[in-house]
């Protein structure tokens, strides 16, 4: 077993330094967008719009995996996948799920929990017709999730696939079982490391039904959301 209890990267950059959050919004979508674009100016990021979504089944086992944000509103944000894998199973079943976006150069992270809906078909053929073919015939090649014999089995369906669809002007059709999911927050928790380790952490939420706003506690936001300062 290797004991990692020593490891420990110091949170300080040359470059930039980690200053407590100065919001730039007091609406979490707008706050999240000015996070996002910093993020995507930070050449150490290369994917700033990978996150991990967690789901869990009815009966409340989780599961956890990376997916590809495709876009982000005042709804809420859009990734896509296969309905029928294990998230898209899960989902389904029980929609509450939550995102983390994680720019380890930032030393920032961005919570989001929420409840996931399908995006329509329409809007969903639209993106799939917009993906590069070797990504179109990816969806088609392999029914994620499901027990294979060998590798093979998936070069030769991708070989056969890339046959069929090799002409010119192909236009291959969205699966069924392909599209995408919005995720509509309901909780988006800003965290901003600190090099004293005194992380800061503000959390936009919703009140419950029957709390009351408490004004040394909470701040009123945009709408019906409020912020709250969490210990680190
Ligand atoms: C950076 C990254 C981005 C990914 N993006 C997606 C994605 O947008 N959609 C998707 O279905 N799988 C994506 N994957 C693969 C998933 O992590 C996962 O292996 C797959 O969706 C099956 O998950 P499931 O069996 O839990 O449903 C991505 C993986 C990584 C590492």
């Amino acid at each position: 077993m290797a004991d990692l209890s020593g490891m420990r990267q110091p949170y300080h950059r040359t470059d930039s330094t980690f200053d407590v959050i100065d919001l730039a919004s007091k609406d979490p979508m707008k706050q999240f967008e000015a996070w996002f674009e910093d993020t995507c100016k930070d050449k150490l990021v290369q994917e700033p719009n990978a996150m991990a979504l967690a789901t869990a089944s009815r009966s409340g086992i989780p599961s956890v995996r990376m997916v590809l944000c495709k876009g982000f509103s005042t709804e809420g944000f859009t990734f896509y996948t296969n309905y029928e894998s294990r998230k898209g199973r899960e989902l389904d079943a029980n929609p509450n799920c939550s995102l983390m976006f994680y720019w380890e150069p930032l030393k920032r992270s961005i919570q989001v929990q929420g409840v996931a809906e399908r995006v329509s078909e329409e809007k969903s053929r639209s993106y799939f017709a917009s993906r590069p073919l070797e990504s179109q015939i990816g969806a088609l090649v392999s029914h994620q999730g499901t027990v294979l014999q060998s590798r093979q089995v998936l070069d030769t369906k991708l070989k056969e696939l890339k046959e069929l669809y090799s002409g010119e002007d192909v236009s291959i059709p969205k699966p069924d079982y392909w599209g995408g999911y919005l995720v509509r927050p309901n909780e988006m928790e800003f965290w901003q490391g600190q090099t004293n380790r005194l992380h800061d952490r503000l959390k936009f939420r919703k009140l419950k039904d029957g709390e009351t706003f408490n004004d040394e506690l909470m701040v009123k936001a945009e709408g019906d959301w409020i912020i709250e300062r969490l210990s680190s």
